[in-house]
């Protein structure tokens, strides 16, 4: 147990801390002590289920000895090395991700975050093709540096813009709300056509990239439409822009396949990676580009380097991550409980008039709350403050009082527990969810 008391961790950090993405009044933050497998202990000794893998991203579950056991022993040996004198853990990161990356995602650059990643892939398509613009969607999120929050379509981005030059937008292949097939029996992918329309006014020669988040992660677990990428992949093609896939959330088998692009079988040119690359046990992104644009940096310079780039610890939890994931055939069961998962919030949103629509795929899903079902206007509004949330403040209350963690956002919130979950703890967290969709129906107009 820790030595201070919960209250007075609570008050220490509010006095001499600020806290991220927020107004600091508004933010109610739980004291943690310790976790394990699913769940975690506040100081106060109060159990959670952790249905959002903490930010999406302790993939394996909490206080694996595996991992825990590597860190141990790299630190004990060696706890850091500048990024030109490389070691044992690293070299055997670099390998392991080859393996897992889809087709020619051969060769990866280590940072120490997904925020990271992403500006180091822009920053790399730009030298490799000598464009400029990056082309990016509205709801997403890339991540809190300049460069990545400025690819950040969502409102993350406004605090601190005009941000950097030469980013450019299209919506999202968002079906529930779209313009274009929303109202059709389906998707008719007229969202491409928008892209298209964007790359040539835009001015295809000028457009280095297009990062997209594969399936959108905080914006509301978007999944593409079959058809979608494998059409964004053409038109990159088509225009010689790369495709880069941020799979900073949906990678790791969080979607029930090592990376979500393997969904469509469509190989990005760059991919972004971290979260679930070491499971949160300690910090670490990576970029994984492929064998073209390696080559390129053979001949020219690569203008990068990060002081803790390639830590040896961070890269000694990555490789113990990655064979758990091996070792417990994590990937399959994200798979096997996604299916669960899907059939459960089927059910709850036939129950539930609150329920516009449930998303998931593998162990990504997201419950999306509307007032009227026909008019879908959502619970709370888009980009809703604190004081604005109504109903889905007092279902998020729910959540706390019953012990069940996750992520409020707006009109919706999230289903992301750990990829270790047994059918049992995914129900026992279905239930508090059941219960505590009583509160939003009673908001519902019919
Ligand atoms: C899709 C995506 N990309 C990038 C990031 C940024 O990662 P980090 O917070 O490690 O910088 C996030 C973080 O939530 C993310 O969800």
């Amino acid at each position: 147990m820790s030595d201070l008391s919960s209250a007075e961790i609570l008050r220490l950090t509010r006095e001499y801390g600020l806290y991220e993405w927020a107004a600091q009044k508004a933010v109610k933050p739980l004291s943690v002590d310790h976790a394990q497998g699913v769940y975690f202990w506040t100081t106060d000794g109060k159990r959670f289920l952790d249905f959002n893998s903490q930010l999406m991203c302790v993939n394996i579950g909490h206080g694996d000895e595996r991992v825990l056991t590597a860190i141990r022993e790299q630190s004990e040996k060696l706890t850091y090395v500048m990024p030109h004198l490389v070691t044992e853990p690293r070299a055997r990161l670099h390998q392991l991700l080859a393996e897992v990356s889809p087709g020619a995602l051969k060769r990866s650059f280590l940072t120490l975050s997904g925020a990271e990643a992403n500006e180091h892939a822009v920053r790399i398509a730009r030298l490799a093709t000598r464009r400029q613009k990056i082309l990016v969607r509205y709801r997403s999120y890339h991540g809190a540096t300049a460069g990545a929050v400025s690819l950040t379509g969502e409102p993350r981005r406004w605090g601190a813009e005009p941000g950097i030059p030469g980013v450019v937008r299209a919506m999202d292949p968002y079906r529930y709300r779209c313009r274009w097939c929303q109202e059709q029996p389906a998707c008719n992918l007229d969202c491409l056509n928008h892209v298209e329309d964007v790359i040539q006014f835009e001015g295809a020669h000028t457009i280095a990239a297009v990062l997209i988040e594969t399936v959108t992660g905080t914006n509301g677990i978007i999944i593409p439409p079959d058809g979608y990428l494998p059409g964004l992949r053409t038109l990159c093609d088509k225009y010689g822009i790369l495709l880069i896939a941020d799979e900073v959330m949906s990678g790791f088998g969080r979607t029930g396949e090592w990376f979500a692009v393997d969904h469509w079988d469509v190989v990005p040119d760059i991919m972004t990676l971290a979260k679930g690359l070491t499971s949160a046990y300690l910090p670490l992104g990576a970029i994984m580009v492929n064998d073209e644009i390696a080559a390129h940096f053979e001949d020219n310079f690569l203008y990068s380097g990060l002081t803790y780039g390639a830590h040896p610890v961070s890269c000694a939890a990555a490789v113990a991550t990655i064979k758990v994931y091996q070792e417990d055939g994590l990937i399959e069961h994200a798979r096997k409980m996604g299916t669960v998962l899907a059939r459960e919030m089927e059910r709850l949103r036939n129950t539930h008039p609150s329920v516009g629509e449930t998303r998931s795929i593998g162990l990504f899903g997201l419950f999306e709350l509307v007032k009227n079902r026909q008019t879908r206007e959502p619970l709370a509004p888009f980009n809703a403050t604190a004081a604005e949330m109504g109903p889905m403040a007092q279902l998020g209350a729910f959540f706390r009082e019953n012990g069940l963690f996750t992520l409020v956002r707006w009109n919706t919130f999230f289903v992301n527990p750990p990829l270790c979950i047994s059918e049992e703890q995914l129900r026992e967290g279905l239930a508090i969810i059941d219960r505590a969709l009583d509160i939003t129906d009673a908001a519902v107009s019919v």
